[in-house]
């Protein structure tokens, strides 16, 4: 089964409670959202951002730029729809993130429970080097994956695990660490799942 049919699948099978990665409150992304002080022309792409609320709350905080890139189509139809009619000012791409030929620069780049299922290293660069043609100098890049602490599936797929220090130094030719930390998800049904977290700056 290609990634897109196991994301479209795992939507449209589910409902928002049912999956693992459903946040109850205001998206996690926002914290870090937050911390960088950006403008609200600043170019904001959530990788993998699925139906999550993050680039709604940044439209409703008065962001314009905003680009929501996911491999299910299914998905970004469910994020779409939850944004009535401000949608269009949305750009949507419906994309695996490994074949996505970018054509301009984010000055933030989220990724929240995407890289981790990403688990060849050939795969692993290729990310690497997205984030390098999607990105510029001083580009922010906020990636958060299971910790080795956390789970080791997600969604029936096999993840990656990783500490903040090998994610950072997974980018360190084109990128320096501002901040990285540990933070716990609370699934809809109670478990906790520890995820760390990398705050990059382009170099
Ligand atoms: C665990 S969910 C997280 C969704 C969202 N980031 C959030 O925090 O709610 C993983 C998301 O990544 C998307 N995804 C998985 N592999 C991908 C790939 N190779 N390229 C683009 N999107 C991908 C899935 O469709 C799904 O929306």
């Amino acid at each position: 089964m290609s990634a897109e049919q196991h994301w479209d699948s795992a939507y449209s099978g589910k409902g928002v409670n049912e999956r693992s990665w459903s946040e109850s409150g205001d998206s996690d992304a926002l914290i870090e959202f937050e911390f960088a002080q950006l403008g609200s022309d600043a170019a904001v792409i959530d990788v993998g951002g699925g139906a999550s609320t993050f680039a709604k709350l940044l439209q409703i905080r008065g962001y314009k730029n905003l680009a929501v890139l996911d491999v299910s189509q299914v998905a970004l139809r469910e994020a779409k729809e939850s944004f009535g009619n401000r949608a269009a000012e949305v750009e949507w791409i419906v994309s695996n993130i490994l074949n996505w030929e970018p054509t301009r620069s984010y000055a933030y780049w989220n990724d929240r429970a995407v890289f981790h299922f990403l688990t060849k290293s050939e795969d692993q660069q290729k990310y690497v080097e997205k984030v390098s043609q999607a990105t510029e100098a001083g580009s922010h890049i906020v990636i958060a994956t299971f910790s080795p602490e956390g789970p080791e599936s997600c969604s029936g797929l096999p993840v990656q695990r990783w500490t903040q220090e090998a994610l950072a130094s997974l980018f360190s030719d084109t990128c320096s660490l501002l901040r990285s930390g540990k933070r716990d998800h609370i699934t809809p049904w109670g478990s906790t799942q520890s995820f760390s977290w990398v705050h990059l700056i382009r170099n």
